[in-house]
């Protein structure tokens, strides 16, 4: 059992974040990308979904070798997503409809073009060539190092102007920062502040566990558990060119930042077991407010694993310290593409009861899934590195009506959407009861309608062995509400006993039409079901 909070919560413990890909979310100019403008004609969609607070993917100044996360001035917005002027429009008309506006800051690594890089290039001598990570060949010729691109291939470039390679954890049009260099760490607190000062409620930091590596630069270990089918990366255990114990400084140093401002958020992007990422949170809390939980991701769908994913995480949360819970991003295949259209509905009710701020990934709310892009239409550079891994699937444009490209644009789409675009889309499934929209949108008011929901305590709760196979049972409680949550991760028809003197009432559940409806002694779930039981008014 874990954590009741008291009455003084934050905005983002108590809210919602709906993750937008500026690129596929609305386009207004009709090149086939998605623009700011797009983002702020659809704002009044966000406010009726119900959620709080939109996080951007990058829209800076960038040659784009990776869609936004090769940012070549960190304080301007890329003419292919609009101007400055289009920005302060969002975020004001995001604040006029009580949305928060969260960036996506990318302080790991640079653009190859940011001027930062040409100079640092330039010499040897010259005063920023610090500020990446330079070495000399190894005694072969070869990279200093044994470090992988996430990518594919080495991490390493050697670069012509002084026979010197540079690191880059991603493409080589990406080189990696030094944040060991003080002056490094001040220019990016200033691009922070450029933001903040324009009134941006937070940021969401790009591989945040990259910032500072080994100062040795010693080789990573082999993995013993690396699959021939995996990404080249997982081929070394990456111990020594990320995750390193000095990193929490430098997060601390960017929250000092931002508590200048008041209460905005550092949202930390870390893939790593659970006991390594609650380190995150830093000593006494000086850390990352939230740094992002993607155990649902990697967990495998069963009710069980589940279950057990929850009490292990909610165990391993430092003191003060708030969860948080993600289904998908711009970089992971769809969740209705993981489990199938029936789990993706419990996978709602999941996310939006589990206690921590949930993160929507944009398209789930419709049930998008896998879109398939043809090797022709690859948009992704790690499909062309090593294909099969690309993410373009999962980055199609949205769909909003039953129009020429769903609405998206007025020109062709960069990603194609799916097949049942006509009926998929946000104007066909809003007024529907039985869409997964109605649910997302049922669930996101009930989170706000219960604080037992969005800011109580959970309680997992056991079942007899049979049927914790496919059910997973827990409670939100506080301030004199209980609510009780059971959802069948199973393709089976299942019944769940309940206490004999108790009347509960169906909330909602994943399947219409049984709101309302009074159980006691037990619940019979259809298959792929979930539903939220409140204590029956006497
Ligand atoms: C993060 C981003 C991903 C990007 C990578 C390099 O993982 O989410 O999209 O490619 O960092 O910036």
């Amino acid at each position: 059992m874990s954590g009741t909070s008291g009455s003084e919560t934050l905005w983002w413990q108590s809210g919602t974040v709906y993750q937008v890909y500026p690129r596929s979310f609305q386009d207004t100019d009709g090149d086939g990308v998605g623009d700011l403008r797009g983002i702020t004609e659809r704002l009044d969609y966000l406010a009726w979904l119900g959620v709080d607070a939109v996080w951007i993917s990058p829209f800076y100044r960038s040659p784009m070798a990776d869609f936004g996360y090769d940012v070549a001035d960190y304080c301007a917005v890329d003419p292919l997503f609009g101007t400055l002027e289009d920005f302060d429009t969002l975020i004001a008309e995001a604040h006029r409809r009580k949305l928060r506006v969260i960036l996506d800051f990318v302080p790991n690594h640079s653009s190859i073009a940011h001027p930062w890089f040409a100079e640092s290039r330039a010499s040897r001598e010259n005063p920023k060539r610090d500020w990446y990570l330079w070495r000399d060949p190894a005694p072969d010729g070869g990279p200093p190092n044994n470090w992988l691109s996430n990518f594919g291939g080495p991490a390493w470039t050697q670069d012509p102007a002084t026979g010197q390679y540079y690191y880059h954890a991603f493409l080589p049009e990406q080189p990696d920062l030094n944040w060991r260099n003080p002056e490094v760490r001040a220019a990016m607190h200033d691009a922070l502040r450029f933001w903040l000062e324009r009134g941006v409620d937070g940021f969401r930091v790009d591989v945040i566990w990259h910032l500072v590596k080994d100062e040795a630069l010693r080789d990573n270990p082999e993995n013993p558990d690396f699959l021939p089918h995996q990404p080249g990366i997982n081929r070394f255990q990456q111990i020594y060119s990320c995750d390193r114990p000095e990193v929490l400084d430098v997060i601390a140093g960017m929250r000092a930042v931002l508590r200048a401002y008041g209460e905005r958020v550092l949202i930390g992007e870390i893939y790593l077991p659970i006991e390594r990422l609650v380190t995150y949170y830093g000593p006494d809390l000086t850390g990352a407010d939230l740094p992002f939980n993607f155990q649902l991701i990697q967990t495998p769908w069963r009710a069980e694993a589940v279950a057990a994913l929850v009490e292990e995480y909610e165990a391993a949360l430092p003191e003060g310290g708030w969860p948080n819970w993600v289904l998908g991003n711009h970089d992971q295949p769809r969740i209705a593409a993981r489990v199938g259209e029936a789990q993706a509905r419990v996978a709602a009710m999941l996310l939006l009861t589990l206690r921590g701020t949930p993160t929507l990934y944009y398209g789930d709310e419709i049930g998008l899934g896998h879109v398939p892009v043809p090797p022709e239409w690859a948009q992704d550079p790690w499909e062309r590195n090593e294909p099969g891994h690309g993410r373009d699937p999962a980055r199609t444009p949205m769909q909003w009506d039953a129009g020429p490209h769903a609405g998206f644009t007025a020109g062709i789409p960069w990603l194609p959407q799916s097949a049942d675009a006509d009926r998929r889309n946000v104007d066909e499934m809003r007024d529907d009861s039985r869409s997964i929209l109605t649910l997302y949108r049922r669930l996101l008011s009930l989170r706000r309608d219960w604080r037992a929901l969005s800011v109580g305590g959970y309680r997992g709760l056991p079942l007899p062995p049979s049927l914790a196979e496919a059910v997973f049972a827990y409670e939100r409680f506080g301030e004199g509400e209980t609510l009780r949550i059971l959802l069948n991760f199973g393709n089976t028809e299942h019944r769940v006993p309940l206490e004999k003197q108790e009347t509960w009432t169906v909330l909602l559940s994943t399947r219409s039409g049984r709101s309302g409806e009074r159980v006691q002694s037990e619940i019979t779930l259809d298959p792929d079901e979930g539903v939220i039981l409140a204590p029956a008014l006497r």
